[in-house]
């Protein structure tokens, strides 16, 4: 699939280098963790979004199983930024992120996994190929990954992408 909603990319960018983003999976415990980092071009003829999400996480749990998530960003008059702090610093193992803290699973329209309904922009993704880092760089190891917990890259095909409000 091809991106046709202009500036959809960049607003992507701007939001996981400026606070984050929330990226949401399915599943009998839907859950959305916050992102900061991430990418998003052309693979295999396709536009793909690359999102790294470290083991210990619950999110990399259900992944793992259901191979589709949604990235949702925030519009700009409307930041989100106790919700992304929140969904960043808690996780679903312990706490039901959809319930009780101003986020709402949506469905989706083309995934199992559902997006924040309170967000703007939307990204639905199939995962397309996983990958575990390998060949790390020695000035990176140590201050990123102390304790090994290496994150998992997910690149994936960004099935659906559009605006709601
Ligand atoms: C701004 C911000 C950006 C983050 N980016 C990532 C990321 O890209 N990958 C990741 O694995 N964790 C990232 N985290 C941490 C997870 O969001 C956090 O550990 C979360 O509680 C995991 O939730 P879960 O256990 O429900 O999956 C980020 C946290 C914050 C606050």
């Amino acid at each position: 699939m091809r991106i046709v909603l202009p500036g959809a990319e960049t607003r992507f960018i701007e939001a996981i280098t400026h606070g984050g983003a929330f990226l949401s999976v399915g599943g009998p415990r839907p859950n959305t963790m916050t992102i900061g980092w991430g990418s998003i071009g052309d693979f295999w003829n396709r536009d793909v979004m690359t999102v790294a999400v470290r083991p210990s996480r619950f999110t990399h749990e259900i992944l793992e199983r259901e191979g589709e998530f949604t990235v949702s960003v925030p519009a700009a008059d409307r930041p989100l930024s106790r919700e992304l702090r929140f969904a960043g610093t808690v996780s679903g193992r312990d706490e039901d992120k959809f319930r009780g803290h101003g986020l709402t699973a949506a469905p989706a329209k083309s995934v199992g996994a559902p997006i924040v309904g309170e967000c703007a922009l939307h990204f639905e993704c199939r995962v397309l190929c996983r990958t575990e880092m390998d060949h790390m760089d020695p000035g990176v190891l140590p201050r990123f990954y102390p304790d090994g917990d290496l994150h998992t890259l997910y690149l994936a095909e960004v099935v659906a992408c559009y605006e709601t409000k």
